[in-house]
């Protein structure tokens, strides 16, 4: 039954006509808790909140099925404009994003120029950039031009996903760009034929990308709500002697807030990853197929309105 309803919001995230029709109505049915806000001033709000409380942000302009020029060139306006409010305001966040919004499945010569772009901005404002990790049909090219955009700019890490059997390999040919990774356990639904269709196992797997990346000395985003997982990175930096400084933990917007603060008691970094933006439909979708235990607020939510 929740593997259905996870392949009913899945479903339901990549239906385009819903989310243009999401996207003129504002936020709804209880996605506010996901997300920040519409628009860069609510989102700043939000963070500022956020500092107060000891927690680093990783900001996300939103934007699904950009498949024009015109589009992904607006998407990387936004992304700007987000890094130079977090100079401007001296927030205490970093930026995501994803390249299919800047024109990934345009062209490369779009893509490369609006990451250019917003690496640029990103380096006059002291500002990290994540490249989030999409489906698996992507894989290759996010880090095909991650790479090339890693050795232009010091500024930019991406997303490693523990559910596809070629994580491992890829976590050993990065390593000669000591990057800055975000290890989650994968998001999208995948074939067994690319990735781990058992759940024990991509967990298992999680553990052993943290322990490979964690102890090639590279600095570690270990994303996830799973207290088991927390508690193996936590042993892991205390077994090796790895300074707290050298990894953090990163969470998504309005999920498990108390265990945000408790990590940041225990004298963890913890980050959130804020995402904002007229386009929440899809991301909101994602968070319900991740979790459908969340469709009980949603529903309650419905009914508030
Ligand atoms: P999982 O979903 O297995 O949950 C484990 C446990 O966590 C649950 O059993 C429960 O105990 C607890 N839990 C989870 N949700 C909870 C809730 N709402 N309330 C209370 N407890 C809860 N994916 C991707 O493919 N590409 C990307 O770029 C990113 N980026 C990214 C950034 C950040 C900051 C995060 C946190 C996540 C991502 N992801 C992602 C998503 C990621 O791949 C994954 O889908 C989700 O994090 C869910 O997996 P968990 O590791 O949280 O464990």
């Amino acid at each position: 039954m929740e593997q259905l309803m996870r392949d009913f919001f899945l479903f339901l995230s990549k239906n385009r006509a819903l989310t243009k029709l999401a996207k003129r109505y504002g936020l709804r049915f209880g996605a506010s808790r996901f997300v920040a806000g519409e628009t860069i001033e609510l989102a700043t709000r939000v963070i500022q909140d956020l500092n107060k409380q000891g927690l680093l942000v990783t900001i996300d302009y939103l934007g699904e099925f950009v498949d024009n020029e015109k589009e992904a060139n607006e998407m990387a306006d936004n992304s700007i404009l987000a890094i130079e409010t977090i100079g401007r305001e001296k927030l205490q966040s970093q930026l995501s994003l994803k390249m299919t919004s800047m024109g990934l499945d345009i062209s490369d010569n779009v893509v490369l120029h609006n990451m250019r772009r917003i690496l640029e901005a990103a380096k006059k404002n002291d500002v990290f950039v994540t490249i989030d990790m999409e489906d698996y049909s992507r894989a290759q090219k996010t880090l095909d031009i991650f790479k090339k955009l890693k050795r232009e700019y010091e500024n930019v890490g991406t997303v490693i996903q523990a559910y596809l059997y070629r994580t491992e390999k890829d976590i050993k040919e990065l390593n000669e760009y000591q990057p800055n990774l975000r290890l989650v356990k994968g998001a999208y639904k995948e074939s067994p034929e690319v990735a781990f269709p058992v759940k024990r196992d991509v967990d298992e797997n999680f553990k052993k990308i943290i322990k490979m990346h964690m102890l090639n000395g590279n600095y570690t985003a270990v994303a996830t709500h799973d207290d088991a997982i927390i508690e193996y990175t936590k042993q892991l930096a205390i077994e090796h002697r790895i300074n707290n400084a050298q990894f953090e933990f990163q969470m998504l917007y309005g999920i498990r807030p108390e265990k945000q603060i408790e990590l940041v008691e225990e004298g963890y970094k913890m980050r959130v990853y804020v995402p904002y933006g007229t386009d929440w439909y899809g991301y909101f979708m994602r968070r319900l197929a991740e979790r459908p235990a969340n469709v009980a607020f949603v529903l309650k939510g419905m009914f508030k309105k």
